[in-house]
This record gives structure tokens, C-alpha cells and sequence, in this order.
């Protein structure tokens, strides 16, 4: 009996279980391609040629006309790459302060790509994704995955490193994270956006083995392993095509050979021709300065309607770009079964904390200035203009009103407490090719004088203002740095204050490098704070005092002098405003200063902790154009701490010159005290290869490679020799 009973409350139990399996499948299963592209070829039959037409351009500043007719919706995008962009309404409107759209001010790309840590990118896809959600978002777009190639470029702070391979994971966990959401992520600016300085028309010359090495992978990967279902078209042009309508980078590469079943959209203006556009593979044109006149009037709007009935154009060229536009429809779930997003919401909040903690970078600690012991302290001078200042507003595009911003100022308040006392003084200001102000530094001289610690937060700057992004902002959309000096006189404030105080720590705020020659060597702390987000002064506060243990490796090589770089050494930069060659070829970052053996002021991976590590047991074993490789690393230091080893390879001889190493794994590895870790790198042959342009090609030459794995690029602690055949 007991059992007969038993046996019938299972197979209850077990239909009650599969018939909730069953439900929820019935939900969440997505369609399959099959079945989607089954819909859309339902539905492009019922559209008129006028409809179809209809979808390629924008109907407002962000948005891309449906059918109503047909239920078919619009399609709505919004910037930006770290963060829900302020409602600009339907039309740019001015009058938008009324509306509720504090969004979480994520840490800037360059700062997430500084965790090394993909998990965390994912993470900080999935709170954007959220919140573009929340917002009735369909794209959100970024993220900004262009190569850093010179430190002046005013949007490297959007961007994230100047390694591909380092690009490619960040970027993909991004973008699975935002799309895990339902909506898109949209990587732009494809391809080699890598300068400001004019942007919309300069005509960027490389080698196709440059592109394919270093340009090239991290769009590959966001299609190819990210999965992301829209690409935008950059300003510039390429090989003398505007990126936007360039038949090479989109139909040939994007679309055929990375098998692309997205929208390429155009960056906001990028597009100059109807033909072109048609042909070379924009799907959907955005943002052209029409003058007042209506949408319409678009290339791609009427004239494509008389263009195809006069038969120049194929209609099935527009079904084509229609069928691209409602894929990513149906992938966003707007055509029904979108799970609501969330906004400003603590945890995401907590998430842009996460990323802070781990992005802001340890570059120099002697004599362990840091972390500051609370109990030795009584008073902190915190000085300069970036210890106050908010940022999520600056840069451009990618600006962010958020519901809080933590400047690194409150932060340190915070934790000081009642116990420590926090005086501030501004040191400089920020006024147009603004040189040193001798007032504001004796009155930073005077506090740092009276206090402990001096901690000194300068550097770059976002916008002059909240809303202008062209006035002495330095990192900003629309413009380059002109060089890498320290403006408003920081060096002058810099040096009085370590002579003051010699506990001073530099806290230096920007999307990149600035030249710190002239004090570098008596500052006994420099820390690397990027634009940390809204919760970036927390992070960086708790990493003063030691709260948090820096785990930050920094994304791009910090060259000693700007002329020390290698777009700056072998020219170009920034082209003769028609062209710029990039004859630095592939050696970008630390490809040029570890193979032309230039000394850095800090290295490619460089990040100090408060702990040390010891990698030891280097064991490499050779298959098939692979390798298995395993290291034990241990925490030798005393608190727990986070290092992120660093796999390099170095070909040791080929046909065509390679770089002196090149990153081609990496993992960030927690340890407690005292514990190790054996850790395993698989590398493939694509950690092997390299492109030869001879023969258009990868090829992997059999021989000796060396694999190197250390803490930085210039900080190889382990190495050996392996034959590949
Ligand atoms: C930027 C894009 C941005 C777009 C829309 C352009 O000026 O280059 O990155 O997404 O504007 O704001």
C-alpha cells in the first residue's frame, strides 16, 4: 500500500514537474532561426515597396519607423556604452529634464576592460541590458570595441585596450551580457575609428595584415563568440570608401566571411550615398543632418523607393536589409514575450562598485605608502579639481545622468569618518589652456603641509561643462588631446605638494595615459582612478585604505613621452587630414615597446597589489599546432589579493617579423593568503598564428615558440621553449 501510494504520488509528482517544464519551456524556448526566418519572409510579402523603404532610415534621432499596419514596431536605440544615455525624447529635445532617467553610471570601457576580468564583463552587459530594457531600449549602443592605438585619441576612454585578444574577451562577455537581457548590444565603430581628429572624413590606410591581427579580431569575436546582433559603421573611411558603405569590411568580411545576420547601422551622419550605402551594406541609416527636412528625405528614404522603380536598385537588395531588421526584431523580443528590465536599482549599483574595485589600477607604492592605516592617519589634504568633480556627464555621446555619482572626495569622506580629518582644496582650475594658478597651489601647499597624507586627484579632464564636450575636455567624442601634458598646470601643483608633504599619493583621473615625467619619481603613490562610474569613489577610497586589495592591470602601455609611442614614432597621426597611414603596422602598444625594446613608464598588464605572488611549475605540453599549458601561483603576501596572470607567445622564427610577445590567454586568479592555484591555458592554433599577407592567409610556422607568463608584459616571471611541429 505504502508503496502502491508512493508509486502514484511519483508519477503525479513526475507529470506536475513536466508539465511546468512544458510551460516554461513553452515560454522561454526562443525561435529558432528557421522559424523566424519563416515569419519574416510572411511578413515581407504583406509589405509594400514604400513600408520596406520605410524601416531603412530613422524617424526620429533614435529611432527606426515599424509598420503599424502590420504591428510591425519601431525599433529604438539609445547610447551608450556605460550607461542608459539621458532620454533625448523623439527628437533631441532640450526640455528633457522632467524625465525620470537616472541611470547607473557604469565605470567607463578602458576601466571595465581593466579588471581583466570577462565575468564581470558580462555582468556589466547584463546591468545595461537591464536598464535599456526598463527604458523601452532595443539597442543599446555599445560596446565601443575600436584598438587604442595612440594615447591622444579623445574616446580611448570608451574604448578598451590596445590588445585585440584582450578586446575580444571583454567585449564578448559584454555583449552576452546586455543581450542576455533581450535587447541588443551594437558594436561599433567598425573599423579603425581609432582617432577623433577628423573623424567623418579621414581615409585610414593599413596593411591587411594589421587588419586582420589587430583590428579585425574583436569585431570577429563579438559576431563569431558574442553573437551580437547589430554592428555600427564608423565615420572614417577605409581604403577610400566610407566605412559605413564599404563593400570590403561589410559585405565581403562582415556579412560573408563572418557570416553577419545582424543590422549594420550607421554611425549618426555616416552615410553619404544612396548607391553605396545600398550596395556596401548599411542596413539602416541613422542620424543624417537633414536641415529640417523630413526623415524621408534620408538616402535612404524616397529616392530608394524611385531607385528600385526604375529598376537601378534589386528590390531584393531591400528585402535583404528589411529581413536583417526584423531578425534583430524578433531576436529583442519585440514582437512579444520581453521580460521587463530594471533601473538604477542597487544592485546595479553594486555591479558599477564591482567593476570600480577591480579596474582602478596600483601603478607605483613605495615603500607601501599604501594603503593608508586609519589608525596611523589624523588628517588627508585631498587636493584638485577631480576629487570633486562628477564625470558622468562628460565625453560626449556616452554621457550618463545618473540618480549618483560618488566623487572620490566623498568617498574618502566616508571612510575617514569622524576619526580622520578631510580638508579640500582645489590646487587648480579648469579654465581654457589654463597654466598653473600660484594661489590655488600655496593654498594646496598649505593643507598638504598641515596634514598626514596628501591625495592629489588630477588629471584629464570629460567636459568643460556638464553638457559640452569640445571645451578643454580632453576625453571626449569629436576631439583628440593635443598632447600628453598635464594641463592647468598639475605639474607645478604636483611637484609644491610632494615637496610639502612627501606622503603624497597621485590619483590620476582620464581614459588614458598622461605624461608624469616631471614628478613620476618622487611621488612615492600613483594610482590609475579612469572615470570610475557612480560608485567610482567608493572604489577608490576603499582601495586607499586598504579595504579593497587593487587587482587593476592596465589595458595599454603608458609611454614615458608621447613622441615614444608607436603611431607617434613611425607616423601617422593624425594623417594630412585626407589620409592617415598606419604605418606602425601591427606593432601597436606593447608589440612596439617590447619588440623595438623601449622602456615604458608602465607596461601593458602592469597593476601592483598589496599582496605578492609566485608563479612557479611552468609545464607545457605540445599536440597538433596546440598546446596545454599549467602553472601554480601562489599568494606569498599577507592579505588576499587578485592577479591576473598573463599568458604571452613569442614565435621565435618567421617568415615575416613578429612582435616580441603577444597576450594570447589570460586568467584573474583570487587567492587567500598563503594559497595556490594550478591553473590550465589551452592554447589553439590561433595562439600560434599569424597572418601573412603574401599569401592572404594564417599560417602557423612549425618551430620553437617561447610561452612566457607573468604578472605584466614586462614582468615575465616564468618561460619555456616548445616545438611545435
Ligand atoms: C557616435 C556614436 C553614437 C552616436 C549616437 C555618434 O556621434 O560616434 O558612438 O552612438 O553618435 O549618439
Amino acid at each position: 500500500m505504502i508503496q502502491a501510494i508512493s508509486k502514484t504520488t511519483a508519477v503525479c509528482l513526475l507529470v506536475f514537474a513536466a508539465m511546468i517544464i512544458a510551460k516554461r519551456a513553452a515560454a522561454q524556448v526562443p525561435l529558432s532561426d528557421a522559424a523566424i526566418y519563416q515569419k519574416i519572409e510572411a511578413q515581407l510579402k504583406q509589405m509594400t515597396l514604400e513600408e520596406k523603404v520605410g524601416m531603412l532610415h530613422a524617424n526620429s534621432s533614435f529611432t527606426s519607423a515599424g509598420v503599424p499596419r502590420l504591428n510591425i514596431p519601431e525599433l529604438t536605440t539609445s547610447d551608450g556604452p556605460h550607461g542608459v544615455r539621458m532620454e533625448h525624447g523623439r527628437d533631441w529635445s532640450t526640455d528633457n529634464d522632467h524625465v525620470f532617467d537616472s541611470a547607473t553610471y557604469l565605470p567607463t570601457g578602458v576601466c571595465l576592460a581593466s579588471t581583466w576580468n570577462p565575468k564581470l564583463g558580462f555582468e556589466y552587459g547584463a546591468v545595461l541590458g537591464s536598464e535599456a530594457n526598463a527604458r523601452g531600449k532595443d539597442i543599446i549602443l555599445g560596446p565601443g570595441i575600436n584598438i587604442i592605438r595612440s594615447p591622444l585619441n579623445g574616446r580611448n576612454f570608451e574604448y578598451q585596450s590596445e590588445d585585440p585578444y584582450l578586446v575580444s574577451k571583454m567585449a564578448v562577455g559584454y555583449i552576452k551580457g546586455v543581450q542576455s537581457q533581450g535587447v541588443a548590444a551594437c558594436a561599433k565603430h567598425f573599423l579603425a575609428n581609432n582617432q577623433e581628429t577628423e573623424r567623418g572624413r579621414v581615409n585610414v590606410l593599413m596593411s591587411e595584415r594589421a587588419l586582420r591581427e589587430i583590428y579585425l579580431p574583436a569585431f570577429k569575436a563579438a559576431v563569431t563568440e558574442g553573437g551580437v546582433y547589430s554592428v555600427m559603421g564608423a565615420y572614417n573611411k577605409f581604403r577610400g570608401q566610407f566605412c559605413t558603405e564599404n563593400d570590403y569590411l561589410i559585405n565581403k568580411i562582415l556579412k560573408t566571411e563572418f557570416g553577419f545576420k545582424g543590422l549594420v547601422m550607421s554611425d549618426w551622419g555616416a552615410v553619404h550615398n544612396t548607391l553605396e550605402g545600398l550596395w556596401n551594406g548599411t542596413d539602416l541609416e541613422m542620424g543624417t543632418d537633414l536641415m529640417g527636412a523630413p526623415y524621408n528625405k534620408f538616402f535612404l528614404g524616397d529616392t530608394v523607393v524611385t531607385l528600385v522603380k526604375k529598376g537601378v536598385i534589386d528590390e531584393k537588395l531591400i528585402n535583404e536589409k528589411v529581413r536583417r531588421i526584423l531578425y534583430v526584431m524578433y531576436k529583442t523580443n519585440k514582437f512579444g514575450g520581453r521580460q521587463p528590465g530594471a533601473f538604477s536599482t542597487e544592485a546595479h549599483f553594486a555591479t558599477a562598485r564591482k567593476v570600480a574595485e577591480e579596474g582602478i589600477v596600483l601603478l607605483k607604492n613605495q615603500n607601501n605608502t599604501l594603503p593608508l592605516g586609519t589608525a596611523a592617519i589624523k588628517s588627508i589634504a585631498v587636493i584638485g579639481v577631480n576629487a570633486a568633480r562628477l564625470q558622468s556627464q562628460g565625453g560626449g555621446s556616452s554621457q550618463v545622468r545618473t540618480r549618483y555619482e560618488i566623487t572620490p572626495l566623498e568617498g574618502i569622506k566616508r571612510i575617514a569618518g569622524n576619526a580622520i580629518a578631510v580638508s579640500y582644496t582645489p590646487g587648480y582650475e579648469i579654465v581654457k589652456n589654463g597654466t598653473a594658478n600660484q594661489q590655488l597651489i600655496d593654498a594646496a601647499v598649505e593643507a598638504a603641509k598641515k596634514a598626514d597624507v596628501a591625495v592629489v586627484v588630477g588629471g584629464w579632464t570629460h567636459g568643460y561643462n556638464n553638457y559640452s564636450w569640445t571645451d578643454n575636455a580632453y576625453d571626449a567624442e569629436g576631439t583628440d588631446k593635443p598632447n600628453l601634458d598635464m594641463p592647468f598646470g598639475q605639474n607645478e601643483l604636483i611637484e609644491a605638494v610632494i615637496k610639502a608633504n612627501p606622503k603624497t599619493v597621485v590619483v590620476l583621473m582620464g581614459g588614458g595615459p598622461i605624461d608624469v615625467s616631471a614628478w613620476v619619481q618622487q611621488a612615492p603613490a600613483v594610482v590609475q582612478a579612469w572615470y570610475a562610474g557612480s560608485e567610482g569613489g567608493n572604489a577608490l577610497a576603499e582601495i586607499l585604505f586598504g579595504q579593497v586589495n587593487p587587482s587593476g592591470k592596465l589595458p595599454m602601455t603608458f609611454p614615458k613621452k608621447l613622441a615614444e609611442s608607436p603611431a607617434h614614432v613611425f607616423g601617422e597621426y593624425p594623417g594630412d587630414t585626407v589620409n592617415v597611414h598606419y604605418k606602425d603596422d601591427i606593432f601597436v602598444g606593447y608589440r612596439y615597446f617590447d619588440t623595438y625594446k623601449v622602456e615604458p613608464q608602465f607596461a601593458f598588464g602592469h597593476g601592483l597589489s598589496y599582496t605578492t605572488f609566485r608563479y612557479a611549475g611552468l609545464n607545457i605540453v605540445p599536440a597538433n599546432q596546440s598546446a596545454v599549458v599549467t602553472l601554480t601561483i601562489t599568494n606569498t603576501g599577507k592579505v588576499a589579493g587578485a592577479e591576473v596572470v598573463q599568458l604571452y607567445v613569442k614565435d621565435n622564427v618567421s617568415t615575416l617579423r613578429r612582435p616580441e610577445k603577444e597576450l594570447k590567454a589570460f586568467e584573474k586568479v583570487f587567492l587567500k593568503p598563503g594559497e595556490s592555484k594550478k591553473i590550465t591555458f589551452s592554447l589553439s592554433k590561433e595562439a600560434f598564428q599569424y597572418y601573412n599577407d603574401l599569401k592572404q592567409q594564417w599560417v602557423v610556422e612549425p618551430g620553437a615558440f617561447i610561452i612566457m607568463a607573468g604578472g605584466s608584459s614586462r614582468d615575465i616571471q616564468v618561460s619555456k621553449v616548445v616545438e611545435l611541429k
